[in-house]
């Protein structure tokens, strides 16, 4: 194949703030009494913070009005961004930094493609706010993954037809995501391992060097 960019998802591919993801929605179900876990937590990789709440809230007792909703969704973005705020470049998965500096030497373009409205506060934290050719994140879509707008959007703002890119990806909705954009799509890490469609399964991104 020939690849001429890779669009990185970021949270739980580029940097662990998927664990704080989990610890901030844990924290906020356990106040309401919603029974909230790992298995759960991995349907939520990849999808919106709104579309995040309904599915926790399948395990919730009562029913909450839409008003109620977005507190709670506003609630689960404090404590996550307090965890933010602590996040440094040591949080960078491994090989992640490796993988990007090789794909620029090597003159590969190079974006991300993430769901996430935090994405900028995140690449600052990680001193990545200008490492990248193009950004695209929850602040620029209507349709989270697995539509795949966002992967769509990076790709155009590379200048990159779809089928030369490769995504990198922990969610099975971001990969189907990129398989609805018609990119070649690798999965990594623990959820990605398990991922029966994507084109390769790798436990970490540098992976992705030895295919390109
Ligand atoms: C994705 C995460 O990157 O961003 C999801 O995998 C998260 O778990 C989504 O819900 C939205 O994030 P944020 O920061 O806009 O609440
Ligand atoms: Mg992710």
């Amino acid at each position: 194949m020939t690849i001429k960019a890779v669009i990185f998802d970021l949270d739980g591919v580029i940097v662990s703030t998927d664990q704080y993801h989990y610890q901030a929605w844990k924290k906020m179900s356990d106040e309401e009494g919603i029974k909230f876990n790992e298995t759960i937590n991995n349907r939520l990789r990849g999808v919106s913070r709104m579309e995040s709440l309904e599915i926790i809230l399948e395990k919730a007792e009562r029913t909450y009005t839409p008003e109620e909703k977005i507190a709670l969704a506003e609630r689960k973005n404090t404590y996550y961004r307090e965890s933010l705020s602590e996040v440094k470049p040591d949080d960078m998965l491994p090989g992640a930094k490796h993988t990007i500096d090789e794909l620029k030497k090597r003159g590969v373009k190079i974006a991300i493609g993430s769901s996430s409205k935090n994405t900028p506060t995140i690449l600052k934290q990680i001193g990545l706010a200008d490492a990248f050719d193009a950004v695209a994140d929850g602040n620029d879509i209507t349709h989270s993954k697995p539509d795949p707008e966002v992967f769509l959007l990076a790709a155009e703002r590379l200048g990159v037809p779809p089928e030369e890119c490769l995504v990198v990806e922990d969610a099975e909705a971001g990969v189907q995501a990129a398989i609805a954009g018609g990119m070649n799509v690798a999965a990594v890490g623990d959820a990605g391992l398990h991922s029966q469609d994507a084109d390769y399964r790798l436990e970490r991104v540098d992976e992705i060097l030895d295919l390109i």
